[in-house]
């Protein structure tokens, strides 16, 4: 939809908002996770009040995240089916990172790295859900027979992994694809920004053909 001569409206303020009450759970959760990952980084329970108060709101907010991460994967799915253009857009990762863009094929409204990266945040979420209600000492982890809790333990650690690397990168491309952020700031992107990392989606909602 396009608000103005040279701006276009990418994300609404409820869409906005779900994305950075995950983002800041997200946050939360890294740093008092990793506080019990390695005493090494045991001083980062200090910033929720010491060890025992980061050891019961981990949990929480670990919900909270699921919740409002459930919330945005229903608005974005759809957006997020690869397709064979996005195929080929993997196979020349190479023309990505040099910042060849005409050799590329046209981009919708994501590119195949945001949207594989979208399926590993899903399949790290259900991951980090399940492995970390088994060992939820309080209400759950006595249900379970020791092997499995070790077991989740290990797939909540190697899950948290994958999905904080996961993240890293998502902050780096938002930073590096400049005029991206403002998307997620402020709701809108300028016309030259669509038309360059996304044409496909540009074309859709501006009607033009080229
Ligand atoms: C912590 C700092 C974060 C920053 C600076 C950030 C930034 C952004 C930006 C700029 C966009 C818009 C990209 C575009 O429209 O092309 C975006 C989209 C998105 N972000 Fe984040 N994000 C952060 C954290 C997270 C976290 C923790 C998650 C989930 C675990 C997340 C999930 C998403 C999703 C699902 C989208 C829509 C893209 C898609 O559906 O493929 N973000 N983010």
């Amino acid at each position: 939809m396009s608000i103005s001569n040279n701006l276009l409206l990418r994300y609404r303020s409820a869409e906005r908002a779900n994305h950075w009450l995950v983002a800041i759970t997200f946050i939360l959760l890294a740093l008092s996770g990793l506080a019990f990952f390695d005493p090494s980084w045991f001083w980062l329970t200090t910033f929720f009040g010491g060890g025992p108060w980061a050891r019961i709101i981990h949990p929480w907010l670990g919900v909270v995240m699921v919740i409002s991460f459930t919330a945005l994967a229903t608005r974005m799915w759809r957006h997020n089916l690869l397709t064979a253009n996005d195929r080929r857009w993997l196979r020349q990762i190479g023309d990505v990172a040099r910042n060849r863009e005409e050799r590329l094929p046209e981009v919708g409204r994501y590119n195949g790295g945001q949207k594989v990266l979208f399926w590993i945040m899903i399949s790290c979420m259900f991951l980090l859900l399940a492995s970390g209600l088994i060992i939820w000492y309080q209400y759950f982890a006595l249900y379970f027979p020791v092997e499995v809790r070790r077991i989740a333990v290990v797939v909540h650690a190697v899950a948290a992994f994958v999905l904080i690397a996961g993240i890293l990168v998502h902050i780096y491309a938002a930073i590096w694809v400049r005029g991206t952020m403002g998307a997620m700031i402020r709701g809108t992107v300028s016309r030259a920004w669509a038309k360059k990392h996304h044409r496909g989606w540009y074309r859709k909602i501006t009607g033009e053909s080229e």
